[in-house]
């Protein structure tokens, strides 16, 4: 560890955005946004924000916009219901509506027009003042038992400054991503960022690794943002900000390394891999496997035989 790194704060907030206009899952999105579509039986972002308390993050700030209410409702208390599940001796339902509620201390600003990622986390910049925070959107769930984040912390702990998640995508799909051009370190996992490019078309990227949406900023990423004008379609983007903290030094709030990730991550927000996840988590849950694996097999050994 360096000696700016030990001396700076560390991360105990998490800001999730989940402002954004959801336009690819139109029209389930109209009133609805996308973090609350159910994985089986739990919105999106409750699993996120399950991840950032397993990660000891249990400060979380929602950056909503509108139809903000069902996720306000979800992470608080919903005593109609409790009363008519306990009058029942529903205890095991009871339980699963108070969990979330109970899972950690929730905070909501609100994003009044959505300008973007980069726009959505400068939101946070009054909840989260000078230290680092964790970044984790709501419509993009890693497996449970991934340590991603933790190590993520770990990561800034070390070098300071601020760390994405990147994981190696097919050439075809760089475009769908921010990218980074990176450089090793001593260490397997993680890599010196020396730029990043949102969404380049694939014969530009300077490499296959993409960014997710896990993110360890430093609290310089306010200034940088506010300085940021709107980038790739027409949004301010998080990207950008990342982009220019790349290049400075840890005085300065930079510079950016990246946490490489093998593991399993869902995009809910795009309809296919939607789809996989609630079947994914669905045949890892022991009260619904057995009946569901079954009837899964024999449906693709159908569909197989019609192909
Ligand atoms: P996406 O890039 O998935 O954008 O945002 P989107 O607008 O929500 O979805 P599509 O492309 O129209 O279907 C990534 C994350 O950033 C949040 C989103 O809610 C999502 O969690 N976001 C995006 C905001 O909070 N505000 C914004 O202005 C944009």
């Amino acid at each position: 560890m360096t000696d700016t790194a030990r001396a700076l704060p560390g991360v105990s907030k998490a800001v999730v955005p989940a402002a954004g206009l959801g336009t690819r899952f139109l029209p389930a999105t109209k009133a609805t946004p996308k973090e609350m579509l159910p994985i089986v039986d739990k919105p999106a972002i409750q699993y996120v924000v399950e991840e950032a308390v397993a990660a000891g993050l249990d400060d979380v700030l929602m950056i909503t916009g509108r139809s903000k209410r069902s996720i306000e409702d979800h992470f608080d208390r919903a005593y109609e219901l409790e009363e008519a599940l306990r009058a029942k001796n529903d205890t095991q339902r009871l339980h699963s509506v108070r969990e979330s509620s109970e899972l950690a201390q929730v905070h909501y600003v609100r994003q009044g027009e959505p300008r973007g990622l980069g726009h959505a986390v400068l939101c946070a910049a009054a909840h989260v003042g000078g230290e680092p925070f964790a970044v984790l959107l709501g419509d993009d769930l890693i497996g449970a038992r991934e340590a991603l984040l933790r190590r993520m912390i770990e990561v800034r702990e070390t070098y300071g400054g601020s760390v994405v998640a990147l994981m190696e995508v097919e050439p075809e799909q760089v475009s769908l991503y921010g990218c980074a051009a990176i450089e090793p370190t001593d260490e397997d996992d993680v890599v010196a960022v020396t730029d990043l490019v949102e969404k380049p078309p694939a014969d530009q990227a300077p490499s296959r690794w993409a960014i997710i949406g896990r993110y360890i900023c430093d609290p310089a990423v306010f200034d940088v943002l506010r300085d940021t004008p709107p980038g790739r379609g027409g949004e301010i983007q998080l990207t950008d900000a990342l982009r220019e903290l790349a290049k400075r030094t840890t005085a300065d709030g930079g510079p950016v390394h990246g946490v490489l990730f093998r593991g399993q991550r869902y995009d809910t927000g795009n309809k296919v891999d939607y789809l996989r996840t609630v079947v994914e988590f669905a045949c890892e849950r022991p009260d619904l496997a057995a009946e569901f694996l079954p009837w899964l097999r024999d449906f693709v050994a159908q569909a197989d035989g019609r192909a």
